[in-house]
């Protein structure tokens, strides 16, 4: 049935070619064993290593500046070498009498930062070299050198006889955005943390580096605040079970931190709030309906003081829990029907001057709350909507472009890097939409740069993100769905555009890359007819 559909849609040709390409990864498998995402510049050869988990050790090199006690790249040491040798207890027994040539691999850093977080700036560039018994990774950061174990630990591979080698090789990398977002939506459905760091363990290895936390929205209001406990304990679906205590928080946080990824919290308002209003009394506006109030509530109320003082001993406590310097305030999809009903919104306009202009009045509460943000030291960033009524938002802002699918984002994107504003990629990558074939392809397939405008315009283009909301995803479906069609995404992001330019050429990496998530324990859903070494044992 399945290979009748696809005759009769038009798009044999395509699944001859993989069914083609199919039976040459199956039959050498070992010879495409490569990196995902595709390294800058990258030379292997045939000339192989013998790795044994028994004599084989990360070491820092005399001249790093991050020595042993570094929490950042201790902690990978011990990941990627669980990662590597995934049977290393059960090999003990069987390969113990052999004698094996020690394999090391040092590291070196430039800058001893592991305490800290991080940032928009971070270098994650590295440098790795691989030869008899040895490997040097040397990078400007411990962000770096964590990616660069990444690598690592996918140029290692196992023959039929279950040894381990490694292929000399040289690698110089380094990411081609700075931005490389996944969003999780944690108010549609609530997901548990244990759901949220196995997203982080796969972001990592997809060297995705920024998780844009949904984290409240119309449906719920998991987070609790110190400040206001009864936001979640009244606007949670649970106030015990689905909500994320400053503990939860704090352990997503520096659990982030150790694979080098940022945590960009977003409280979305005006619109978007329902479930703050059953907390914070008179925080949304009371609708009206023939001169009384309806029952039913709108935005939040820009024309109440009160709304802002809130606001500001919110964001204050959303600033010092999370350490990142973005801090995302949403500003889409306001209805203005609301507004326009209520008399004290309208009394408000008259005295603001704002006439009939309802987006006037949106435009002054979002440049209230992007001031209350600004002189907490943090960088606003917002849905492009907010463009749309006020362009002229403080220029440090990053407008989130997430409308127009499949060309109109083009137009978007040069509309608003021509006002020199920075900009992020996410409308051609919802990923939590869904359709029958290969849909990974369009993901792949966009070039977040190639839009009409100068060259300093696209430089103001600084990444993309992954979207996956939550209306119809919780822990239940939420890995499959992401992966590997994510993976395309990072790819994307992360590759030069012109080395990565070929779908037919990706193919057979991404479904080996996929082979390489299932053996890490990630549900990662097939992308085509095949089969891996080790398939996913969960049933
Ligand atoms: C690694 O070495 C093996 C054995 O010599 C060879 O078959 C394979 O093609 C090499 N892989 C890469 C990526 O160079």
């Amino acid at each position: 049935m399945d290979v009748m559909f696809m005759v009769t849609s038009g798009r044999h040709t395509r699944s001859n070619l993989y069914l083609l390409l199919l039976i040459i990864v199956q039959c050498g498998r070992h010879a495409v064993e490569g990196v995902w995402p595709l390294p800058r510049a990258f030379t292997s050869s045939p000339e192989r290593y013998p790795v044994n988990s028994k004599d084989f050790y990360f070491v820092y090199g005399r001249q790093s500046a991050a020595q042993q006690g570094c929490s950042v790249l201790d902690t990978a040491f011990k990941r990627y070498f669980s990662l590597i040798f995934p049977d290393y207890h059960s090999a003990d027994g069987v390969l113990g009498f052999r004698k094996h040539k020690p394999f090391i691999v040092e590291i070196c850093v430039d800058h001893g930062d592991c305490e800290s977080y991080p940032n928009e700036d971070s270098s994650e560039r590295y440098n790795l070299s691989v030869s008899a018994g040895k490997a040097s990774l040397n990078a400007e950061t411990v962000w770096g050198a964590v990616r660069g174990l990444e690598t690592f630990s996918q140029l290692v591979y196992q023959d039929d006889f279950g040894s381990y080698f490694v292929n000399k090789t040289e690698i110089e990398d380094v990411p081609r955005f700075q931005f490389r977002g996944i969003l999780l939506d944690t108010s549609r459905h609530f997901l548990p943390v244990q759901a949220i760091l196995k997203t982080l363990d796969a972001m990592a290895y997809n060297k995705f580096n920024v998780f844009h936390w949904h984290i409240v929205d119309d449906p719920s209001f998991p987070y609790q605040s110190s400040t206001f406990p009864d936001l979640s304990s009244k606007g949670a679906f649970h106030p015990m079970t689905h909500i994320y205590t400053q503990s939860d928080v704090r352990r997503v946080i520096s659990y982030a931190r150790l694979w080098g990824i940022r945590v960009l919290p977003e409280f979305d308002s005006p619109g978007h709030t329902k479930s703050w209003g059953k907390g914070q009394p008179d925080l949304l506006t009371p609708c009206y309906r023939g001169g009384t109030p309806s029952g039913t509530f709108g935005p939040v109320n820009p024309a109440l003081p009160s709304t802002y003082r809130f606001m500001a001993r919110l964001f204050k406590e959303v600033s010092s829990v999370f350490p990142d310097s973005y801090i995302h305030l949403g500003g889409d999809e306001v209805d203005f029907y609301c507004w326009r009903s209520n008399p004290d919104v309208r009394v408000f306009m008259q005295k603001m001057g704002f006439g009939e202009d309802f987006t006037k009045l949106e435009a002054f509460y979002i440049e209230s709350i992007v001031n209350i943000t600004s002189a907490l030291n943090k960088t606003s960033v917002v849905w492009q909507d907010v463009f749309d009524y006020h362009e002229r938002i403080p220029k440090d802002t990053v407008l989130h472009i997430w409308k127009g699918i499949p060309v109109e984002y083009k137009a978007e994107l040069s509309r608003i890097t021509k006002a020199g504003m920075r900009v992020l990629l996410a409308a051609p990558w919802y990923i939590n939409h869904i359709s029958y074939g290969q849909d990974w392809f369009n993901f792949y397939t966009v070039q977040p740069q190639n839009f009409s405008g100068s060259e300093e315009q696209k430089k103001l283009v600084i990444g993309g993100e992954v979207c996956v909301w939550g209306e119809y995803v919780d822990a239940t479906n939420l890995t499959p769905r992401l992966w590997p069609r994510a993976s395309a995404v990072a790819e994307r992001l992360w590759s030069d555009e012109k080395q990565t330019s070929n779908v037919d050429k990706a193919f057979p990496r991404l479904q080996d890359f996929r082979c390489q998530l299932l053996r890490r324990g990630i549900q990662a859903e097939p992308l085509y007819v095949g089969y891996c070494k080790q398939e996913y044992q969960g049933i």
